[in-house]
C-alpha cells in the first residue's frame, strides 16, 4: 500500500512530531507540506493522511484546500494536535464536510494534545506543555499500524 501524509504544523511543530514518528517507523511513507503540495503530487497513493494542528477549532486552511482537490473516493486518515480540552467539539467537522464532497472514505482519526502558547495562554507558560510526549508518539504509530492491519 502506498501512503502519503500531507501536513501543516506552524505553531510548535507538534503535529510534525507525530508525522515524523510515524514516518521513522514506516519509511515508505511519502511526506508533503500542505502549502507547497500540488494536487498532482497526490494522484498515486492508496491512502493519504491529512495532518495539522487545530487552529480556531479546525484543521488548517491549507489542509482543507488539499482535501478539496483530492481524487474522488480517496481513502484518508486524519492526524491532529490541539491545545486543550475539546469540550465535546469535533475539530474535524469542516474537514469532514470537504472530504464528504469528494466522497472520500475516512478510515481513522488520531489526535492528541500539543504544546500551545497561542494568545493569552502564553502568559501562563502555555497549555499541554511537553506534548506530544513519547506516549503520544507511540499511540500515533500504533494508530497508523492499526490502519494497515484493518
Ligand atoms: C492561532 C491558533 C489557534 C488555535 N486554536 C485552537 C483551538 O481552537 N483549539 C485548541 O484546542 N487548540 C488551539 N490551538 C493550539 C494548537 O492546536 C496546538 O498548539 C497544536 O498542537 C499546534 O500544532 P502545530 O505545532 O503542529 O502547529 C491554537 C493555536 C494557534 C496558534
Amino acid at each position: 500500500m502506498k501512503t502519503a501524509i500531507v501536513y501543516h504544523s506552524y505553531h510548535h511543530g507538534n503535529t510534525k512530531k507525530l508525522v515524523d514518528a510515524i514516518v521513522a517507523a514506516h519509511n515508505d511513507i511519502a511526506v508533503f507540506e500542505a502549502t507547497t503540495c500540488r494536487p498532482d503530487d497526490l494522484s498515486s497513493y492508496d491512502l493519504i493522511g491529512l495532518a495539522s494542528g487545530i487552529y480556531y477549532f479546525s484543521f488548517h486552511p491549507s489542509i482543507l484546500n488539499i482535501a478539496a482537490a483530492l481524487p474522488l473516493r480517496q481513502r484518508v486518515f486524519l492526524l491532529s494536535t490541539y491545545g486543550g480540552n475539546k469540550l465535546g467539539m469535533n475539530y474535524a467537522r469542516k474537514l469532514e464536510a470537504v472530504l464528504s464532497s469528494r466522497q472520500a472514505e475516512i478510515i481513522g482519526q488520531f489526535g492528541c494534545l500539543g504544546f500551545n502558547t497561542y494568545g493569552f495562554f502564553k502568559l501562563f507558560g502555555g497549555t499541554a506543555k511537553g506534548h506530544p510526549n513519547d506516549d503520544d508518539l507511540r499511540h500515533a504509530i500504533a494508530f497508523y499500524e492499526s490502519l494497515l492491519n484493518a
